[in-house]
């Protein structure tokens, strides 16, 4: 049985978040994605010139796990050095919700805040989706 260990997590999203392509906006960003078997997919933020083809940290490592052939998570990590911690976009959000992430941590150095991914996207597939995988 795989338990959350969120301090491992978080370790893991600041070692990664040093790999963030971010020359544009200098955010650097990191993120590790727990999945049930207890493997954890990273991702950093990797910006490109035309500024719109940004991949934000929790995608890529959403990607990572799917190229791996892994679908099935326990939660994810993110973590930035904002003042308080950082907020994820609708998109990646929306991106959670499509693997059912439930539980998201978002860290800065000093500080954690913990929710549920229905806190941060409420009713995300409410009327639209009815899958059962
Ligand atoms: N970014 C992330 O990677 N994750 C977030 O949760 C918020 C924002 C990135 C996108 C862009 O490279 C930079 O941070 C500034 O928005």
């Amino acid at each position: 049985m795989v338990s959350m260990d969120w301090d491992v997590l978080v370790e893991e999203a600041w070692r990664v978040r040093e790999h963030a392509h971010a020359p544009y906006s200098r955010f650097f960003v990191g993120a590790a994605l727990l999945a049930e078997d207890g493997r954890v997919f990273l991702g950093c933020n990797v910006e490109n010139l035309s500024y719109g083809l940004t991949n934000c940290a929790e995608r890529v490592a959403i990607g990572a796990a799917v190229a791996a052939g892994v679908t099935r998570f326990l939660g994810v990590a993110v973590v930035a050095d904002t003042a308080v911690p950082i907020s994820p976009c609708g998109a990646c959000r929306q991106v959670l919700a499509e693997f059912r992430v439930p539980r998201v941590l978002l860290a800065n150095r000093s500080e954690r805040l913990e929710f549920s991914l229905e806190e941060l996207l409420p009713r995300s597939s409410a009327g639209i989706l009815d899958r059962t995988d």
